[in-house]
């Protein structure tokens, strides 16, 4: 049976461990796996930019032995002009998976509903799964195990990274805490779901309003842009919202002495986070960026074999 990621919850807690070990080693082994040997091509289409997305795709397609069929906004019919079920039905006669890039969760919904290969999520306006099994794959490597370990999200709790670090810590055991000023409140079915997952896994969700209460004593401190892609029109009413928001030093003191900073970038200094942290030695944004060659890597591979 074809397996997409949608989002987070699509895995089990053992398939994400299994693709996070995969990522691992691939990691060790960059040329070794040729999942996509031919070369298949995939086609990785977006609506929105990117720069990590595209790149790491790419060559992660093409370490796989693979043909990365990059469309990017306005290259394809697909929209105004033609309807995602024939745009599904035409590729996957030519191509072996589908990533997207998109603004509505229910597209690409639909574009998994309508066709046979593999569909990847690679940000919606909802979640941004392939950046947290980047994340967590960092967090693994500087701290060895991911249950039981505590993760705060100060920032924009109705985002694409806000939902995706709830269902994926929470698949992954872990104790995750929201901060988000109560307008910006996390979608109350990906809330429940987090919590449903957390009580098989032994992880804990709690949604909150003090940037200071999540922080405090967590392992990792995590943040992202007030201003996701699509929301630029609210820019002045935002940066009036989350000011009280920003992941400064002093914020970081109150987290675990030895707390992992992780962004999923692009970042803006002065805004969601102070430079003296994403600069400074508890940030691990490089290996997080790095991350996502590697982890999408062991997700492609999964879902074209294991995965069946
Ligand atoms: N983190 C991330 O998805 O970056 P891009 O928007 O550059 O792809
Ligand atoms: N929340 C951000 C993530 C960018 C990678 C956005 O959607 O723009």
């Amino acid at each position: 049976m074809v397996r997409h990621f949608l989002r987070d919850d699509d895995i089990t807690p053992a398939e994400q461990a299994r693709i996070l070990d995969l990522a691992v080693a691939m990691k060790s082994d960059r040329y070794g796996y040729r999942s996509l040997e031919g070369p298949q091509t995939v086609a990785v289409i977006f609506d929105k930019t990117s720069t990590r997305t595209r790149v790491s795709f790419s060559v992660g397609i093409t370490d796989l032995g693979g043909n990365p069929l990059i469309i990017q906004p306005g290259d394809s019919q697909l929209g105004d002009k033609e309807s995602v079920a024939d745009t599904a039905r035409v590729l996957e006669r030519m191509v072996s998976a589908i990533v997207w890039r998109t603004y509505k969760q229910s597209a690409l919904d639909e574009m998994a509903d309508r066709t046979t290969i593999p569909v990847i999520n690679s940000l919606t306006d909802d979640f941004h799964p392939c950046q947290l099994l980047a994340d967590l794959l960092t967090i693994r490597e500087h701290r060895g195990e991911l249950a039981g370990q505590t993760v705060a999200f100060i920032g924009d709790g109705a985002s694409n990274m806000s939902h995706s670090y709830l269902l994926a810590c929470a698949t992954a055991g872990m104790h995750v805490r929201l901060a988000t000023p109560a307008v910006y409140p996390p979608a109350a079915a990906v809330v429940a779901r987090a919590k449903e997952i957390a009580a098989q896994t032994g992880g804990s969700v709690t949604i909150g309003s003090d940037p200071n209460a999540a922080a405090t004593g967590a392992d990792v401190v995590v943040t992202d842009t007030w201003i996701s892609m699509g929301k630029e029109d609210e820019k002045a009413e935002r940066i009036r919202n989350f000011s009280g928001y920003r992941v400064s030093p002093e914020l970081m003191a109150v987290a675990s002495t030895d707390a992992l900073f992780l962004h999923c970038l692009p970042a803006y200094r002065g805004y969601e986070v102070d430079a003296e942290v994403i600069d400074g030695p508890q940030s691990v944004i490089w290996d997080e960026a790095e991350n996502r060659l590697h982890a999408q890597k062991a997700l492609m591979h999964f879902l074209l074999t294991e995965g069946k």
